[in-house]
């Protein structure tokens, strides 16, 4: 995609910062978009990715950072919404140590204005590196008073959104009884269908790792389909756990589900896809509201991790879920349309225009640095 201008770009979208990041000696070449801090720092993983060029870098992170400050809002984190994607020259480049460190300092710069957690292609070493460089990140070792992986959170908000689905659609907050088919059998997908299975479901599942697939599926007790055949499974309810843009012109037509509810980012093509399921009676679960388990959890590294305490929160995606499909309802409008227009309004409501600066990420955490580095 051809971009003309970065400031026209933030102004339509409403971004405050971008930062583009270049050091010559480790190679690093990174861009750092903070979408808003109305509500509190902004948090939002770092992501390595080889982009064709960069102006798709930066298209990206100004999308998935607009798409955090929706999902902290949403799940009424004092959070705001940022994002960093760094632009490696192939997929499997390695993640120097100069480079992260490079990277941390940029972070560092910004006084707490963009919390960096993991994201696709990062792995806790890199968020362990950046942490030598600078106090405003997450996903750090465990020992270190990280949270650990997000995953297991993720499908419990997953599965928590799903009782609310079956809530609207059969009267009864339970998935018991119910078939459920399970796109992608990776982090969160696996955990998915063990929690499924654990809650009296039925399930379904593929993978294009098939010997990935047929593992979770005899681990837990689940059917395997192919990937070619898993959107036109007959079931209750259909979670995408894979890729974005999933439901599109082209599958919608082809769901043989009565929901979607699932992990993966970005589900919807485009807005119009909101519509289009709507039209087709699939109800549908926003994917920013379902899958916020990580960040929920992550969020709660800044008051001293209590992995109970992250499990509580997380169940409430239930509620959220359930007052975005009842307004949704009563608004006969598509419920992802609905759950911007909430995050949108508690952003404008709570966060009253303000703007975080570096001194007020440092007195957010009364001066000291993110509790996650605290020994
Ligand atoms: P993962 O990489 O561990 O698992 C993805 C799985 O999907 C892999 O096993 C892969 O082989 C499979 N896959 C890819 N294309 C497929 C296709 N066309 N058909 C069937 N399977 C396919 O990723 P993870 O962490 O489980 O995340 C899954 C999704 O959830 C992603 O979209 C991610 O952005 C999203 N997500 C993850 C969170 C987390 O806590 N890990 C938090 C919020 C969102």
């Amino acid at each position: 995609m051809i971009v003309t201008s970065v400031t026209g770009q933030m102004l339509s979208r409403g971004h405050e910062q971008v930062v583009y990041v270049a050091d010559a000696p480790s190679g690093l070449r990174a861009i750092i978009a903070v979408h808003s801090t109305a509500l509190g720092p902004s948090l939002g993983g770092v992501r390595f990715w080889h982009y064709a060029n960069e102006d798709d870098a930066l298209v990206d992170v100004l999308r998935l950072s607009e798409a955090m400050s929706l999902k902290a809002s949403i799940s009424g984190l004092d959070q705001g919404g940022g994002k960093a994607v760094v632009l490696v020259d192939a997929p499997d480049a390695p993640h120097t140590d100069p480079m992260l460190r490079a990277l941390g300092r940029a972070i560092n710069e910004l006084g707490g204005r963009y919390l960096a957690a993991e994201d696709v292609g990062a792995t806790q070493r890199d968020m362990d590196v950046i942490a030598q460089e600078t106090p405003w990140v997450t996903g750090v070792d465990p020992a270190n008073g990280g949270s650990g992986d997000p995953s297991p959170l993720t499908a419990l908000g997953v599965l928590a959104g799903m009782r609310a689905v079956a809530q609207e659609l059969d009267g009864a907050a339970s998935v018991a009884g119910w078939r459920v088919a399970v796109q992608g059998a990776g982090h969160v997908g696996a955990q998915l269908v063990a929690d499924l299975i654990d809650a009296g479901a039925q399930v379904v599942l593929a993978d294009i790792d098939q010997d990935r697939a047929a593992h979770v599926a005899a681990d837990h007790g689940a059917e395997v389909v192919g990937p070619d055949e898993i959107l036109e499974v007959e079931c209750d309810v259909l979670a995408p756990c894979a890729l974005g843009a999933v439901l599109n012109t082209d599958t919608i037509p082809r769901l043989r589900c009565r929901a979607v509810c699932g992990a993966a980012n970005n589900q919807l093509a485009d807005e119009g896809s909101d519509d289009a399921l709507l039209d087709a009676g699939i109800l549908y679960a926003p994917d920013f509201v379902v899958n916020a388990g990580g960040i929920i959890n992550i969020a709660e590294e800044f008051v001293g991790y209590s992995r109970a305490r992250a499990e509580e929160r997380v169940a409430r995606i239930e509620q959220t879920t359930a007052s975005v499909l009842d307004r949704a309802q009563t608004e006969r409008r598509a419920p992802g349309r609905v759950a911007t227009d909430m995050a949108r309004e508690r952003i404008e409501r709570d966060g009253d225009g303000r703007r975080w600066h570096p001194g007020d990420a440092a007195a957010w955490t009364n001066g000291e640095p993110l509790r996650s580095l605290r020994p």
